[in-house]
């Protein structure tokens, strides 16, 4: 632009004038420095692009960082009969709403399983009855107990989830599985060959075995099962598995759903599953492709 300026300029005087003479010092010492400010206006506008690109990132961060954090009470909170929900709506976007007026009736002891196409919003309803997602309308009771924001630490405390992708973390393989409560190494090896990893793990150093960062040094199917016996480890009343035995295949999850099955009989139980042989076993089974359920 600064070069077609001055050539303008240039262009100009000579039709007024017919001569350029008088200008032409000035206008070569305007070419000269901005031919020498070029590379410095190159790397500012460079750096203002990584600016603009990188902004995004750093307003994600900080909106979290700024997220209030909500007060959360350890009120009792005991489960004999039932999980209620009662017109439970919710949505990430306000545009699209995911469920909406999901009334539902979970007995203790069942089975229940949760059935429809990918993006329907199962994940997110067992998220809600996990009390991790908040609904935006409608309630779950407990029992009769309405869950609230001063009982839902110990509502948490009775749920062992699963989730398709396990997190682990950079260390051994008791303390992942123990992770966070006291270690009892005798509980490690019940839970890992209840989900049918300690044979893979005696090949090694036994439950001392690491594991990596992220898991790194076992297949999917072993951080699967590492996932299962962690949830298994203290012993939850309510167990909830989100395409947890997904990247197994059929015989071993075959054997660990037997597995599950068994330890869960006087269990709640609440399964996402895509194949059919998983869940023929549940009571009953909600289809949430279907508009209200
Ligand atoms: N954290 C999120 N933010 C925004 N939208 C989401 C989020 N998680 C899921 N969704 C959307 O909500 C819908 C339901 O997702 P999900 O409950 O994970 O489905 P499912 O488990 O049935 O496959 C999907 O359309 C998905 O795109
Ligand atoms: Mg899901």
């Amino acid at each position: 632009m600064g070069f077609s300026l001055l050539i303008l300029s240039v262009a100009y005087v000579l039709y007024k004038y017919g001569e350029a003479k008088m200008v032409l010092p000035i206008i070569s010492m305007y070419a000269l420095a901005l031919y020498r400010m070029l590379p410095s206006l190159n790397r500012i506008l460079e750096q203002y692009n990584i600016i603009c690109y990188r902004q995004q990132a750093i307003h994600g961060v900080y909106k979290d960082l700024s997220h209030p954090i909500q007060e959360e009470g350890v009120l009792e909170l005991p489960f004999k009969e039932a999980i209620r929900l009662k017109n439970i709506n919710f949505a990430y976007k306000h545009t699209h709403p995911i469920l909406q007026n999901i009334n539902l009736e979970i007995k203790r002891g069942q089975r229940v399983a949760f059935v429809g196409p990918s993006g329907c919003g199962k994940s997110t309803l067992v998220d809600i009855i996990m009390g991790v997602l908040y609904p935006n309308a409608g309630q779950i009771f407990i029992d009769n107990t309405p869950l609230t924001s001063q009982n839902i630490r110990t509502w948490r405390q009775k749920i062992g989830y699963i989730p398709q992708h396990i997190y682990l973390f950079d260390g051994s393989v008791a303390e992942n599985v123990a992770c966070g409560s006291p270690l009892d190494e005798k509980r490690v090896i019940e839970v890992c060959k209840m989900a049918h990893i300690y044979d893979f793990l005696c090949q090694h150093s036994g439950i001392e075995t690491t594991i990596g960062e992220g898991g790194i040094n076992l297949s999917g199917g072993q951080k699967q099962r590492l996932g299962i016996a962690r949830a298994l480890y203290d012993n939850p009343e309510i167990l909830v598995l989100d395409e947890a035995t997904s990247a197994l295949d059929t015989p071993t999850e075959a054997k660990i759903m037997d597995e599950i099955y068994g330890v869960a009989e006087d269990k709640t139980l609440l399964i996402i599953a895509h194949r059919l042989s998983t869940i023929e076993r549940c009571n009953v089974k909600i289809d949430l492709s279907k508009p209200a359920v």
